[in-house]
């Protein structure tokens, strides 16, 4: 396949990070993104270690702040050239029961989850548009294809983003540009991590049972690697036919 100018949000670690990894191994340049310098530095250059033919970038950008998001692009197009595969992963959970979540709460996470890919995918699509080849994968959840106790507000921004990800996939079909999401149950990355110690505390169990109990949830009975999610961004990359759909990579716990 064409070497291709590939941005990976959230690639500082967990999904994103073996992401970047696939692609790069895949023989794309890519450009790692995350907020924390040290984070995303280090894991470029783990990137690029394993990959030494590749151009591999890290860039420090808050998504949820518009103008980071522009700048992003920016530094991507100066260094790389213009965005020709967009995996919008960035993102993050919180849990609450409904009535107790708050405003703040619920504007993170649709800022996070939903608004962010919006800014990212609305920027990245004019270039794709005039290469006529494109290639956007979100990273979702399988909360975006049913409810789930105590996570209203995360599952209300994953619905959102698979309905941004089948409405852009339809507007665009004709054009060359590809639009999925992953839908991933429980991956074994740090995010899960603070999710196995949330359910330790709360109930008093140590953390490998906790643990235990979050895999045992998935038909599967272990937690999904990221690299098995890396794998399903890849085919959706490779493929072109494959356009508006949500991939299950959970398991079997939602069969659709
Ligand atoms: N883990 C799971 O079980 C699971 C299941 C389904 C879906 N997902 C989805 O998969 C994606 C990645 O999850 P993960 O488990 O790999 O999470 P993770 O281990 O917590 O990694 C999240 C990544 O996003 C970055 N990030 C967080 N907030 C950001 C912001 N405001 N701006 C820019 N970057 C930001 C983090 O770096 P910094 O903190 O340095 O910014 C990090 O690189 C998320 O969208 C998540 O909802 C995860």
């Amino acid at each position: 396949m064409t070497a291709r100018v590939c941005l990976v949000t959230g690639a500082s670690r967990g999904i994103g990070k073996a992401v970047a990894e696939r692609l790069a191994a895949a023989g794309h340049d890519v450009a790692l993104t995350a907020r924390s310098r040290e984070g995303v530095e280090a894991a470029a250059a783990d990137v690029k270690e394993r990959n030494s033919g590749r151009a591999v970038l890290g860039v420090v950008a808050d998504l949820t702040v518009p103008a980071d998001v522009e700048r992003m692009f920016t530094e991507v197009e100066r260094a790389l050239g213009p965005v020709e595969v967009l995996v919008a992963n960035a993102g993050s959970g919180s849990a609450a029961p409904l009535v107790e979540t708050t405003d703040e709460q619920w504007q993170h996470m649709i800022e996070l989850n939903l608004t962010a890919p919006f800014r990212c995918v609305r920027r990245a699509l004019p270039a794709m548009l005039d290469a006529g080849w494109g290639r956007i994968v979100v990273v979702a959840s399988v909360v975006a294809k049913r409810g789930e106790s105590l996570v209203s507000a995360y599952t209300a921004s994953k619905h959102g983003v698979l309905g941004l990800v089948r409405a852009a996939a339809a507007e665009y079909a004709r054009e060359g540009v590809t639009v999925n999401a992953i839908c991933p149950g429980y991956v074994d990355t740090p995010m899960t991590a603070e999710t196995v110690a949330s359910i330790s505390a709360r109930s008093g169990r140590g953390l490998a049972e906790a643990r235990q109990a979050l895999a045992r949830r998935q038909p599967i009975g272990r937690l999904v690697d990221p690299g098995e999610v890396a794998e399903a961004v890849h085919f959706c990359v490779v493929n072109g036919a494959v356009n508006g759909q949500g991939i299950n990579v959970d398991g079997g716990a939602v069969q659709s």
